[in-house]
C-alpha cells in the first residue's frame, strides 16, 4: 500500500514539474512515505530521519518532508523529534503537495486533514515497468480493531469507482503489466456504486492482456459467497490467499475486535478449500495482546496447525496511541512477547517446508519476474499460489512470460525448480 501510495505521490511531483532522483543527496526536495502500524517502523523512520538531517544542514535550502502514516499519526511528537522537517503531510493531503512544498519556508508547512472522499482516482500513479502492478481499489478503513491504527490515520473506508479501476487496469495491460494486485486496508469491503468486490475481480479479469490477479489483504468477515464464487470461477484470479486471523483464542479475537470465532474462521477456510482446489493461505498473527495468556497463546498455535498456512507475517503486540487498546496498556513482557514470537516463527517454518515439501515433483505455470537475487544464472518469477519459484534462465525466457516449472528441491521460502 505504501509503494502504490509512493507512486501516487511521485505522479503529483510530476505533474507539478518536478523529476525523480535516484540519489537523495543530489534532490532538492526528499520526501519520506511513513508507516505507523507498530512502534518499529516509527523508530526506524525516526532513525532516517536523522540521516537526513546531516543532508539538510549541509544545503539548508533542501526541502525535507514526512509524508503518510506516521506524519498522521504523532505530528506533535514527531515535530519535537525531528524540529527540521520542513513538511508533513498525512496520507489524504498528497494532492496539495506542491502547494506544501511552496509555503514550507520559514514554518513548516502541516497538513493532515483527513478526507472521506479523497481515492485520488484521477491521479494514475507512476508505475514501475514491471510484471506486476498494485492498484488501489479502496483506501482507510471501518473495522477498528481494538489494537489497530489504520482507521484513525487513514480515515473512513471508501472506494475508487469501478471504472477508474478498469482505466487504470487496461492501461497497465497496455503497458505490458500481466498480474495486477487489488490493494485496500479491507479490500473485499469493496463496494462503489452498487459493485462489490466479487463483481470487481470479474471485471479485472475481463481485461484482455491481464493474466492474474491477486488482492490484498480481505477481512474474514467480508469473505462473501460472490468473492468466493469469483474466485472459484475466474481462471485468472488466482489460488492464493492472504487472510489475517491474528490469534487463534476466541476470548483474544473478541478482545480485539475482529468480529469472528476461530470456529467462524476455520469453516471460512473450510468453505474456501472446497471451493478453490491448490488454494495456497497466508495470514498475520500477533503475539502479545493485552492479556493474552499461555492458554490464548496455545489456541494460536493450534490454529495455525489446524489450518497448516503456506506463510505468515507475525509480530509482537505494539501498544498505538489513540487504539481503542490503548488503555488498556500492555500487559505481556517484551520478552515473554520475544518468546512467543519465536514460538510462532518455528512453527510456521516447519509448515511452510511441509507445504513445500509435499509440491516436490510438481508442475506450475510461472509468471517469470526477472533474475533471482541470489543464484547466478537463476531467474525469479511466482507460481499460481505465490510461492518463489527460481529456475536456470534461457535466452528465450523474458520478463512476463509464463514457464512451466518442476519443482526439484523445496526450502521454507522457495521452490527450486526445473523447467518442464
Ligand atoms: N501491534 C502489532 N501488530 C499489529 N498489526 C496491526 N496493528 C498492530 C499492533 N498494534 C499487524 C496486524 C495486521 C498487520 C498489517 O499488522 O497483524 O494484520
Ligand atoms: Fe486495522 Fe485491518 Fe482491523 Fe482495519 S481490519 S482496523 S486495517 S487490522
Amino acid at each position: 500500500m505504501n509503494i502504490a501510495d509512493s507512486q501516487t505521490v511521485t505522479a503529483i511531483m510530476r505533474r507539478a514539474g518536478y523529476t525523480a532522483s535516484d540519489n537523495a543527496g543530489d534532490a532538492d526536495v526528499i520526501l519520506l512515505n511513513t508507516c505507523a502500524i507498530r512502534e518499529h517502523a516509527e523508530e526506524r523512520v525516526l532513525g532516517r530521519l536523522s540521516d537526513l538531517a546531516r543532508l539538510k544542514a549541509a544545503h539548508p535550502q533542501r526541502k525535507l518532508g514526512l509524508l503518510g502514516c506516521m506524519a498522521q499519526h504523532n505530528r506533535a511528537a514527531l515535530m519535537r523529534k525531528a524540529p527540521w522537517l520542513d513538511l508533513v503531510a498525512g496520507p489524504d493531503s498528497y494532492r496539495r503537495l506542491p502547494e506544501l512544498i511552496a509555503s514550507a519556508n520559514f514554518d513548516p508547512a502541516i497538513d493532515v486533514r483527513l478526507d472521506r472522499t479523497e481515492t485520488y482516482a484521477d491521479i494514475p500513479p507512476e508505475y514501475e515497468n514491471s510484471v506486476r502492478a498494485y492498484v488501489t481499489a479502496m483506501r482507510g478503513c471501518d473495522k477498528f480493531c481494538a489494537f489497530c491504527v489504520v482507521p484513525y490515520v487513514r480515515g473512513r473506508e471508501r472506494s475508487v469507482p469501478a471504472t477508474d479501476i478498469l482505466r487504470e487496469v487496461r492501461q497497465l495491460a497496455a503497458r505490458g503489466v500481466k498480474e495486477i494486485v487489488l490493494l485496500g486496508q479491507t479490500v473485499n469491503a469493496y463496494r462503489c456504486d452498487q459493485v462489490g468486490f466479487g463483481a470487481l475481480l470479474r471485471k479485472v479479469a475481463a481485461v484482455e492482456g491481464i493474466e492474474r490477479i491477486r488482492f490484498t489483504s480481505p477481512h474474514p468477515s467480508d469473505m462473501t459467497s460472490d468473492v468466493i464464487e469469483a474466485m472459484a470461477e475466474e481462471p485468472k484470479v488466482q489460488p492464493y490467499l492472504h487472510l489475517p486471523v491474528q490469534s487463534g483464542s476466541d476470548r483474544v479475537l473478541a478482545a480485539m475486535g475482529r468480529g469472528y470465532t476461530s470456529q467462524a474462521y476455520l469453516s471460512l477456510i473450510e468453505r474456501l478449500r472446497s471451493a478453490i482446489p491448490n488454494l495456497a493461505l497466508s495470514t498475520d498473527i500477533i503475539v502479545g495482546f493485552h492479556s493474552e495468556d499461555q492458554q490464548d497463546f496455545a489456541s494460536t498455535l493450534g490454529l495455525m496447525r489446524a489450518v497448516g498456512y503456506d506463510s505468515a507475517f507475525m509480530f509482537k503486540y505494539s501498544v498505538r496511541e489513540h487504539t481503542r487498546a490503548f488503555k488498556l496498556g500492555d500487559t505481556v513482557s517484551d520478552t515473554e512477547k520475544s518468546r512467543r514470537l519465536s514460538a510462532v516463527i518455528d512453527l510456521q517454518e516447519a509448515l511452510s517446508l511441509e507445504r513445500n515439501r509435499a509440491l516436490l515433483g510438481c508442475e506450475f505455470p510461472v509468471l517469470v519476474e526477472g533474475p533471482a537475487r541470489r543464484g547466478a544464472g537463476m531467474l525469479v518469477g511466482k507460481t499460481p499460489q505465490f510461492k518463489t519459484a527460481l529456475f536456470p534462465a534461457a535466452p528465450s525466457i523474458r520478463p512476463g512470460d509464463t514457464i512451466r516449472a518442476r519443482v526439484d528441491s523445496a526450502t521454507a521460502h522457495s521452490l527450486v525448480c526445473a523447467l518442464a
